[in-house]
């Protein structure tokens, strides 16, 4: 038996924007968000899985979410990104900032590359996302940003220095 989804009214013609939704928990929140009605934007660096997801979701809801392939480690990047998604939909009222990549790399393993490679990957850009995407929320009366961390700097994982490092960030945020 299929149970009936919920349905929230408020969400039907809001823009929102999801970082990392081409896969995984983003793409999740890109399904959810556009079976709300609401208008989709999502991020990812991943070209593949993302063009499949905009298939999937236009052929469940009528309209495919819109793409934005960017790199979000590079902060002009984000902006231009933040910027194409506002030119898309209107406006941005909701902003998901879930994208990351968990590398395991132990304490001797890492280096100074690499730890400041995780944390562009998995701290820097929330930041600049809402830096781009705060003042067209302003001017729209409101918004709501979601940054997501994660428990794993809670849990002293040895093989996640850095992310757990970012993740912890995130909650300063
Ligand atoms: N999965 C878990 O168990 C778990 C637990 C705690 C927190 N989280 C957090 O939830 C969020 C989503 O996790 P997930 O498991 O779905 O991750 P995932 O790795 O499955 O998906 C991350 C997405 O981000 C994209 N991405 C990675 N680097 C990028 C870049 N440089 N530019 C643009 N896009 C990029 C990837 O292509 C991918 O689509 C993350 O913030 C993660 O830290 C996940």
């Amino acid at each position: 038996m299929t149970l009936p989804s919920s349905q929230f009214p408020d969400l039907r013609d809001r823009g929102v924007l999801v970082t990392g939704g081409g896969s995984g928990i983003g793409a999740a929140l890109v399904e959810a968000f556009a079976r709300q009605g609401a208008r989709v934007a999502f991020v990812d660096i991943a070209a593949e899985s993302s063009l499949a997801l905009c298939e999937k979701v236009a052929a469940q809801t009528g309209q495919a979410p819109h793409f934005i392939q960017a790199d979000l480690r590079n902060v002009e990047a984000v902006r231009a990104a933040a910027d194409e998604a506002v030119a898309k939909l209107g406006s941005v009222r909701v902003l998901v900032n879930n994208a990351a990549r968990d590398d395991r790399q132990g304490l001797e393993a890492v280096t100074e590359e690499s730890w400041d490679e995780s944390l562009s990957v998995n701290l820097r850009h929330l930041f600049f996302m809402c830096q781009a995407v705060a003042p067209h929320m302003q001017r729209q009366g409101g918004g709501s940003i979601v940054n997501f961390s994660s428990i794993a700097f809670l849990l002293n994982m040895p093989e996640i220095p850095a992310y757990s490092t970012a993740k912890a960030g995130i909650i300063g945020l």
